[in-house]
């Protein structure tokens, strides 16, 4: 069956950076892979990695030096016009930064009824009630709607952006670290809510994260990045558990991870000090984060 999203040797170097990279180097570098209709796809990496550039090359908002990216089989640099609008309202994205993604000026109401009207969905006079709706799937009181961004808190904006993207009903969500600028136990919430409604609509998931636990509890397949490069691809046990490159092994080792079992019993024991609170694991021990 043909890949939703297939990414084919795209290679990429920013023009004009500066400072000039001394290596001249890309930023994406023969980057393959695909992703099936339905599923949620991790894409981890270190910062610089390369993963939010291919974000936006799959969004069609960089063009590659060469190779290419299909969607259903075709490559998005044929698309133009109205095709391009409607392939544009297919694939949606969740930045880290909810307050810069919405409109400062814009209450919730208006950045929602944007997306609506620009794509013309429903009727404009079921607008409202079409709002209502969205804002409740998202688990937000409809009294919020008249606010601005500055007046929501950081996991309410971020519910915002997510009812915003998925108000067009997207094939596919682009989830660019949606969840990193949140605390912890908003993150849970805003996780829940982000997976479970993809699994609901059938939304296909490509999710970035640095953060491999989450990857690992939520996504089916994994994709590594360093420097521009794929090191490895697979489901994610086979990838976590069993690390084909020492960069993924490193990746695993080396971030470190808030062990909530742990840091309870403390709590519950009155223990003083957080020694041990954040682990780091071994590799091959990369547990879901509860
Ligand atoms: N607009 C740009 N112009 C020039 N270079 C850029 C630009 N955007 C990103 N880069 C460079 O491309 C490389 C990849 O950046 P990218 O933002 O894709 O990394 P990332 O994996 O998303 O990192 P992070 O986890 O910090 O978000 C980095 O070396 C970065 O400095
Ligand atoms: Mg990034």
């Amino acid at each position: 069956m043909t890949p939703l999203i297939e990414v084919d040797a795209v290679s990429l170097r920013y023009a004009g950076a500066w400072p000039a990279p001394k290596s001249n180097a890309l930023a994406l570098d023969r980057v393959s892979l695909s992703v099936a209709r339905g599923e949620i796809f991790g894409l981890v990496g270190e910062s610089g990695s390369g993963k939010s550039t291919l974000a936006r090359v799959i969004l069609g908002l960089l063009q590659p030096l060469s190779g290419a990216v299909r969607i259903d089989g075709r490559d998005i640099a044929s698309y133009r016009g109205r095709e391009e609008l409607a392939f544009r309202k297919r694939m949606q994205v969740v930045f880290q930064d909810s307050l810069a993604a919405l409109d400062p000026r814009m209450r919730v109401q208006a950045s929602l009824r944007e997306a609506l009207d620009l794509h013309g969905i429903g009727v404009p006079s079921r607008r409202s009630a079409v709002i209502e709706d969205l804002l409740g799937s998202v688990g937000l009181d409809p009294g919020l709607a008249t606010r601005f961004p500055h007046q929501l808190s950081g996991g309410q904006r971020q519910r915002v952006a997510i009812a915003r993207a998925l108000s067009l009903s997207p094939d596919i969500l682009i989830a660019d670290e949606p969840v990193s600028a949140l605390d912890l136990s908003v993150q849970a919430q805003i996780l829940d809510l982000l997976t479970g409604l993809c699994r609901e609509r059938g939304t296909t998931m490509l999710f970035i994260s640095h953060d491999l636990g989450v990857v690992r509890r939520i996504a089916r397949h994994v994709a590594v990045l360093q420097r521009g490069r794929i090191m490895e691809t697979g489901p994610v046990a086979d990838v976590f558990d069993r690390p084909a490159s020492s960069y993924t092994r490193m990746l695993i080792q080396s971030i470190p991870r808030v062990d909530f079992n742990r840091l309870q019993a403390q709590l519950e024991s009155g223990q003083p000090g957080n020694a041990g609170a954040m682990g780091t694991p071994a590799a091959g021990t990369l547990d879901a984060v509860p």
